[in-house]
């Protein structure tokens, strides 16, 4: 299939892109370059550095490239910012993407995969995470990504889209090949801040609060390869065959791991201390966050070929070993 990639140039639609190329489609990138990378893009791969929310723009590509399915994974992402700034947050997350959905419905482009969050859950009374729990987002990054998944369903009704909405937990990890990573401007992520703070590159890794109910006082999360998450987004394209067919999924494996669980495996597999500091809670992190993944199991035949935090965490040292500035700047 002729594939747009929305946001194709950022660490997991970078991923997505090259997996959709293994998988035998045909990759058209479009990206406005504010967070993404040109250079996670392979030189063969037709790429547009364009807004999302510029319909008519957009529109000519979808025409030109002969888009048949458009994945969409430009987004701000920062949730604190989103607290601080939520003007941007609504305007790139939800106006924009209503303009590429237009832009689609114009062009009669019918199939789509969006990237929703485990953000848009909240603060779950239950423990792991079944896509039909309530969604009560504390945050505005999780709202807008819960008002889209309510669009995306108003569309399907009202118009026959066909779309899936995947729900992440924490994508971790980089092609195993070392090729492309994670490299994010500012980077809030444990698993690349404890690696930096292992080499010496930043400052020694706040673990942000020891007083949590979770067997080590440190927070729980789902930790999944970007490669996995990306292999879902292909496994589901032939449940966008049926017209109206509006799909959630969870992607995590399954397996909750404290952030001392992540520093010692960071620690074991770079054969390096990860100097750190205990720091009081950050605001806005739930105790623990996993999921109930089974439903894509079951649904799509997904398996997570990286079910280890030391899997994970063995691609992205590669990558930040190999590249210790990310893309460069
Ligand atoms: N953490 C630290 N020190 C750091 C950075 C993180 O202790 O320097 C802790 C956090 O408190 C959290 C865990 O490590 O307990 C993971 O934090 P990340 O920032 O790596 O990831 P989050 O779980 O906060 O964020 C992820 C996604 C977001 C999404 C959010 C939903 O990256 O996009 O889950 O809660 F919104």
């Amino acid at each position: 299939m002729n594939v747009l990639v929305v946001g194709g140039a950022g660490y997991i639609g970078s991923h997505c892109v090259r997996q959709l190329a293994a998988a035998g489609h045909r990759p058209v990138v479009i990206d406005n370059l504010v967070f993404g990378h040109r250079r996670a893009v392979a030189p063969g791969v037709p790429f547009y550095d364009v807004n999302l929310g510029e319909e008519t723009a957009v529109g000519s590509v979808l025409e030109e490239e002969r888009i048949e399915l458009v994945m969409h994974f430009a987004a701000y992402a920062y949730v604190g910012e989103s607290v601080h700034e939520p003007l941007k947050y609504y305007f790139n997350n939800v106006v924009a993407t209503l303009g590429l959905l237009r832009a689609m419905r114009a062009k009669g482009v019918g199939k789509f995969v969006f990237s929703s969050t485990c953000a848009t859950y909240g603060i779950p009374e239950k423990m792991p995470l079944v896509e039909t729990m309530p969604q009560a987002p504390i945050n505005p990054y999780g709202q807008t990504k819960l008002d889209v998944e309510n669009a995306l369903k108003a569309l399907a009704r009202a118009h026959g889209l066909s779309f899936a909405a995947f729900r992440y937990f924490n994508a971790a990890g980089a092609a195993e090949d070392g090729a492309i990573g994670e490299d994010h401007d500012p980077e809030t992520h444990l698993i690349p801040l404890a690696i930096d703070a292992a080499t010496g590159r930043r400052p020694p890794l706040q673990v942000f609060g020891t007083d949590y109910p979770t067997p080590d006082g440190t927070c729980l999360r789902d930790y999944v390869h970007v490669d996995d998450l990306s292999r879902a987004h292909i496994a589901v394209f032939g449940q966008l065959e049926k017209p109206g067919a509006a799909l959630f999924y969870n992607l995590g494996t399954g397996t909750p791991t404290s952030v001392r669980e992540v520093i010692n495996a960071v620690e074991k597999v770079t054969g390096k201390k990860v100097p750190r500091t205990e720091a009081p809670r950050r605001a806005g992190d739930p105790p623990a966050l996993y999921a109930d993944a089974s439903k894509a199991r079951r649904e799509l035949g997904w398996a997570v070929k990286f079910n280890t935090i030391e899997s994970i965490i063995g691609t992205a040292w590669k990558w930040h070993s190999a590249h210790p500035e990310g893309f460069g700047r």
